[in-house]
C-alpha cells in the first residue's frame, strides 16, 4: 500500500542541504518508516545554482522565494539549513503555516530568537518542530543515552567532551561562520553545541552552573570572500582581497556543573590542527564509564566496574549487531559500519515517526529542547565576558 507522503519544502542546499536531501531520497529504501518524504521544493537565492542542485538531486520545484514556499498548501514539512540568523524568520513563518519544520542547529543566533521559536513552536497546534542535533543518532552515541537509562554507568561523576576542528587557519576568508550577525558564535554554536546537546542528552541532566569560560579569537581579520563563498570550509575565490572583522569566538572552553552533582568541561576549537573531527565524550560514573570520538564513529569504549576487578578493562563495542544495537536493523550485517551521511537518514526516520504520532528510537531535539542549549550558549558567553561563575537560573 502506498504510504501517505510528506511534501518537504527544503531551504539552503549547500552542507546540510546536500545531507537532508540524500536522506529524504534514502530513508525510505532502509527503513520501513511510516510516511515517505517527497521533494517537493527547495530554495534558495541564486537561481542557475539552485536549478542545477534540483536537477542533480531530483527536487520537483525550485523557488528563491521562500516566504511564498513555506506557505505552499501543498507543503507538509519546511527544512530550514540556512545560517543561523535566518533561522527565526523562516520557521515562525513555517508554524504560523500550520506546517512541521525541521530547524538546523543552533536553533538561533541569539536567545531572543531562539526564544520567538520555542513560543511559536509550543503555539502551533498539530505541528511538530524539530532541531538538527544529528550526532544523537549516530548509533553509538543512542547505544550511550540506552546504557546511561539502564543504570549501567549509575552516578555520574565526570562529562569530559570535547569537539576539536583544524580547518580555519588565517587562508580562509570571512565567510558567514565568521560573522556574530550571521552565525551568533564561531566555535561555541556550532562546535559546543553539539557538546551541549550530547552531554544533556545521553546524561539526561542539565548544567545548573557555568564555573568559568574562555573564549578568544586568534584570527582577528580575513579575506572578504566572493559572492559564492559556501560553508567556510572550502570557500569560492573571486574576493576583491580586502579584509574584514571577525566577530566571533575561534575557541570556547568551559567548565559546568551537571543536576546530578556532577562536573562536566567542553572545549570547542576550529583552531586544534591536526584534527578533523574529533568530536567526543568520556563520561565516568559509579559503575562505569563510556568514551566516544566521532572520527571512531562506529565504536562505543564502555568499562565496566561491576565485573571482578581482574576482569576490568575497556570493551571496545563495535555499534552495528542488528536486533541489539539502535539503528543496527535498518543496514548492514554487523561490523559492516556506516558513514556521517547515514545519521541524517536516521534522524529523518526518526522525524518522520514522531509526525506519524510513533516513538523515535531515541528521542529527537524539539524547540523547547534546543532552547534549553541555547540558554547554555548564552551562560557561557556572558561568563567568558564577565569573568565570572553564572548561574543557569539567571539566563531565562
Ligand atoms: N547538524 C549538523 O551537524 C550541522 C552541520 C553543519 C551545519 N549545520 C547547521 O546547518 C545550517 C546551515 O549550515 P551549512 O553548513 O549547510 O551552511 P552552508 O553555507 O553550506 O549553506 C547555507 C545555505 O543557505 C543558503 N542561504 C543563506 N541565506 C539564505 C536566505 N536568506 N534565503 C535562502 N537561502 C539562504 C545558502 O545559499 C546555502 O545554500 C547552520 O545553521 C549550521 O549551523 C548543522
Amino acid at each position: 500500500m502506498a504510504k501517505r507522503a510528506v511534501n518537504v519544502c527544503m531551504i539552503g542546499y549547500r552542507f546540510m542541504g546536500r545531507a537532508h536531501t540524500n536522506a529524504y531520497m534514502k530513508v525510505g529504501r532502509f527503513f520501513d518508516a511510516p510516511l515517505q518524504p517527497v521533494m517537493h521544493t527547495v530554495v534558495g537565492r541564486n537561481r542557475q545554482t539552485l536549478e542545477e542542485f534540483a536537477q542533480q538531486w531530483g527536487w520537483q520545484n525550485t523557488s528563491t522565494d521562500w516566504k511564498k514556499a513555506v506557505t505552499d498548501p501543498a507543503i507538509d514539512l519546511v527544512d530550514v539549513g540556512t545560517p543561523n540568523n535566518q533561522h527565526r524568520a523562516m520557521t515562525v513563518a513555517a508554524l504560523s503555516a500550520g506546517k512541521h519544520v525541521l530547524c538546523e542547529k543552533p536553533l538561533a543566533a541569539t536567545l531572543s530568537d531562539a526564544r520567538i521559536m520555542r513560543d511559536a513552536a509550543r503555539k502551533a497546534r498539530g505541528c511538530k518542530a524539530f532541531v538538527g542535533y544529528s550526532y544523537r543518532r549516530v548509533p553509538a552515541i543512542a547505544l550511550a543515552y540506552q546504557l546511561v537509562r539502564e543504570g549501567k554507568i549509575g552516578r555520574i561523576y565526570h562529562v569530559r567532551t570535547r569537539y576539536l576542528q583544524g580547518w580555519a587557519g588565517p587562508e580562509v576568508p570571512l565567510v558567514w561562520r565568521f560573522d556574530k550577525n550571521a552565525a551568533g558564535s564561531g566555535s561555541h554554536g556550532d562546535l559546543g553545541a553539539h557538546l551541549i546537546d550530547m552531554a544533556r542528552f545521553i546524561t539526561g541532566q542539565e548544567l545548573t552552573t557555568i564555573n568559568g569560560a574562555i573564549q578568544e579569537t586568534f584570527i582577528k581579520q580575513r579575506v572578504i570572500p566572493g559572492a559564492l563563498a559556501g560553508t567556510g570550509i572550502v570557500a569560492a575565490a573571486g574576493g576583491s582581497g580586502k579584509k574584514g572583522k571577525v566577530s566571533v569566538d575561534d575557541a570556547t572552553l568551559f567548565l559546568a556543573q551537571l543536576s546530578g552533582g556532577g562536573v562536566a568541561s567542553f572545549e570547542a576549537t576550529r583552531f586544534a590542527m591536526g584534527n578533523e573531527n574529533n568530536h567526543g565524550i568520556e563520561i565516568n560514573g559509579e559503575k562505569g564509564s563510556l568514551r566516544f570520538n566521532f572520527e571512531e564513529m562506529s565504536f562505543l569504549h564502555f568499562f565496566d566496574r561491576t565485573v571482578p576487578s581482574r576482569m576490568q578493562g575497556w570493551n571496545k563495542i563495535q555499534v552495528s549487531r542488528a536486533g541489539d544495537h539502535p539503528y543496527a536493523d535498518a543496514w548492514w550485517p554487523a561490523g559492516h559500519h556506516i558513514g556521517y551521511e547515514h545519521t541524517f537518514i536516521n534522524q529523518t526516520y526518526d522525524i518522520l515517526m514522531a509526525i506519524a504520532g510513533k516513538k523515535p528510537v531515541v528521542p529527537l531535539a524539539d524547540f523547547d529542547d534546543a532552547y534549553e542549549t541555547q540558554r547554555v550558549l548564552e551562560a557561557v558567553e556572558v561568563s567568558a565576558k564577565e569573568k565570572r561563575p553564572v548561574k543557569m537560573k539567571e539566563i531565562k
